[in-house]
C-alpha cells in the first residue's frame, strides 16, 4: 500500500486536525508533520521514522504571533534573527512554554522553532491552530527526501497523506541555533554563519557532541545512502570508479594533478554553483542507492559559505554504519 500524493490542502487540514500524520513541502526539505501540541500525534512521526525518542523535533509556524504559545521568552537578537531571515531555513533554540509536549523536546526544557519559506507550507499552517511538528521525512539516519516521490518510496505506506509542493528549492535542512546561552549554532545549514554574523555579530559553533548529540545532525553517521562513499582525496580511483565531482571545473582542475581515467563521472552542479549543489545533495545520495552503484568516490565543496553546511552532510553520510 502507497500513501496517496496530492495538492490537497484542506484534505490535510482534516487528517491533521484529527491527529493523523502528513508529509509536507518546505524549501529545504520534506517534513513529515503532526499537531506539535499533540503528544499523541507526534508519537506517530518518531513510529513512521523509526527515530529514537532522545532527538527532538522541529516546530513550524507560518506567524511569529504564533511564538508565544510555545516559547517563553525571545531573547532581543534572536528576535532580530528572526525579522531578518523569517520565513527561511533558520531555526531557533528557545526556552519552552508549558504547552510543548515533552516528547517533542525530548525532555530538553527548549524548544526549536522555525517558519519555513515555502507558499503551501505556510498556507497550511495559517489554516491550523497549533505548530506542525515535524522532522525531515525520512527514515532515522537516511538521507533527507527532496520531492514528495523521495517520501513515498520510503515511508509510502506510513503515513496518512503525501502534500506535494515540487522538489525543496533549498535542498538542505535548516541552520539551527540555540539562545538557550549565548547564540550558538548547532548545525550548518541553508543560512550561512556569516550571514548570521553580519546581523548580530559574533556566534558560536558547536556541531559535534558524540556521546550526547542535541541535534541528530550532530551524529557522526547520519544523512547516509546504503552506498558506501570514499573520499576522492584519499583514495585512489581506478578506471571505471563511479565518482562524484563537486562541478565540471573542479573536476578539471583534478585532472590537471592526475593522469586520467576513464571513470562514471557525475556531478553536483553543472555550474560550480552552491546553491545548486546544495539543492541537489540528497537526490544525488539517493540516486546512488537508486542505480544500484556500490561504491563512489566523493569530491568535497571548498570549505566557505554553504560548502560548509555541504561538507557537513557529505561527511557524516561517509561515516561508517554501526
Ligand atoms: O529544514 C529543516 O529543519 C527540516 C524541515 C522539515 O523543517 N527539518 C529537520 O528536522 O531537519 P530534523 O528533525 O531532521 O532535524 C531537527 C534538528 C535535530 O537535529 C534536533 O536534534 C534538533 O533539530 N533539535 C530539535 N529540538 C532541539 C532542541 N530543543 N535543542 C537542540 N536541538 C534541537
Ligand atoms: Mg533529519
Amino acid at each position: 500500500m502507497r500513501s496517496e500524493i496530492g495538492n490537497d490542502i484542506f484534505k490535510s487540514v482534516e487528517i491533521l486536525n484529527r491527529g493523523g500524520i502528513v508529509a509536507i513541502p518546505t524549501e529545504t526539505v520534506y517534513g513529515l508533520a503532526a499537531n506539535g501540541l499533540d503528544a499523541t500525534a507526534v508519537a506517530k512521526i518518531f513510529e513512521a521514522k523509526n527515530r529514537p525518542f532522545f532527538d527532538p523535533l522541529i516546530l513550524h509556524i507560518a506567524h511569529s504571533d504564533a511564538l508565544n504559545q510555545i516559547v517563553s521568552n525571545v531573547p532581543q537578537k534572536a528576535k532580530i534573527l528572526m525579522d531578518h531571515f523569517w520565513p527561511g531555513p533558520l531555526t531557533f533554540v528557545l526556552p519552552k512554554s508549558d504547552l510543548v509536549p515533552d516528547l517533542v523536546t525530548s525532555g530538553h526544557p527548549t524548544v526549536a522553532v522555525r517558519m519555513p519559506n515555502h507558499p503551501i507550507a505556510l498556507e497550511l499552517l495559517s489554516k491550523l491552530t497549533y505548530p506542525l511538528a515535524a522532522p525531515s521525512a525520512n527514515p532515522f539516519g537516511y538521507v533527507s527526501p527532496t520531492n514528495a516521490q523521495h517520501v513515498q518510496d520510503q515511508l509510502g505506506n506510513k503515513i496518512d497523506y503525501i502534500l506535494d509542493g515540487g522538489s525543496c528549492c533549498v535542498g538542505i535542512e535548516s541552520t539551527i541555533i540555540s539562545f538557550e546561552n549565548n547564540p550558538t549554532i548547532l548545525r550548518l545549514g541553508g543560512i550561512t554563519q556569516e550571514a548570521i554574523e553580519g546581523i548580530i555579530g559574533p556566534v558560536n559553533v558547536s556541531l559535534n557532541e558524540h556521546s550526547n548529540p542535541k541535534a541528530p545532525g550532530q551524529l557522526d553517521q547520519h544523512y547516509s545512502p546504503y552506498c558506501k562513499l570514499k573520499d576522492l582525496k584519499h583514495d585512489q580511483l581506478e578506471p571505471h570508479s563511479n565518482v562524484l565531482f563537486y562541478s565540471p571545473q573542479t573536476e578539471e582542475k583534478y585532472w590537471g594533478e592526475n593522469p586520467r581515467i576513464q571513470c562514471n563521472v557525475m556531478y553536483l552542479t553543472n555550474n560550480n554553483a552552491s546553491i545548486e549543489a546544495a539543492a541537489n545533495l540528497f537526490s544525488v545520495l539517493r540516486d546512488f542507492d537508486q542505480k544500484g552503484l556500490t561504491e563512489v568516490y566523493i569530491e568535497f565543496a571548498e570549505n566557505e559559505g554553504l560548502g560548509l553546511a555541504i561538507n557537513d552532510r557529505l561527511k557524516r553520510a561517509m561515516a561508517k554504519r554501526d
